[in-house]
């Protein structure tokens, strides 16, 4: 009786719990849609999208950015070489043009140290507006 009673509060915590996890993995744009192609080879999975992983992708490759001039000076300047290709990590250098699954706090740099590029909202994920502390409203300022 004892086991009865206790069973079904744990397994509500424990089902409530794993729908948290779950949701916190899905791979959805900030609509809340399946995410859309980026770009070939792009993203933390290297399949094209800005699919992320909560727990090994610790720069959050999750912004579908549209890649500047501007951008990538910024970012040059930031210690962060986004020109060089590295083909051992399969990162081929970017340029003008270029749409890449860049990181989240790096978009963020950009935009605060005036040369911020936009994000393809689509191809997005959702976990982006949680790192850049944007409701989607504000964020949509900087999509397309
Ligand atoms: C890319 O990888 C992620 C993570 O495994 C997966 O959720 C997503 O469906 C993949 N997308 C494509 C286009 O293969």
């Amino acid at each position: 009786m004892i086991a009865r009673v206790l069973f079904a509060p744990v397994f509500a915590l424990v089902f409530a719990f794993a729908h948290f996890v779950q949701a916190d993995f899905a791979q959805v744009n900030v609509y809340g849609q399946p995410l859309t192609f980026c770009a070939p080879g792009t993203g933390f999975f290297r399949n094209g999208t800005c699919a992320t992983d909560p727990v090994t992708d610790g720069g959050v490759h999750t912004v579908c950015g549209v890649i500047t001039t501007a951008f990538l000076q910024n970012q040059l300047s930031n210690g962060n070489d986004l020109i060089t290709p590295h083909p051992e990590i399969t990162f081929p250098g970017l340029k003008d043009g270029d749409r890449w699954c860049v990181y989240a706090q790096r978009w963020k740099q950009a935009l605060f140290q005036g040369a911020g590029i936009k994000a393809v909202l689509s191809a997005t994920h959702i976990k982006t507006l949680e790192i850049v502390g944007m409701s989607l409203d504000a964020f949509k300022d900087f999509g397309i």
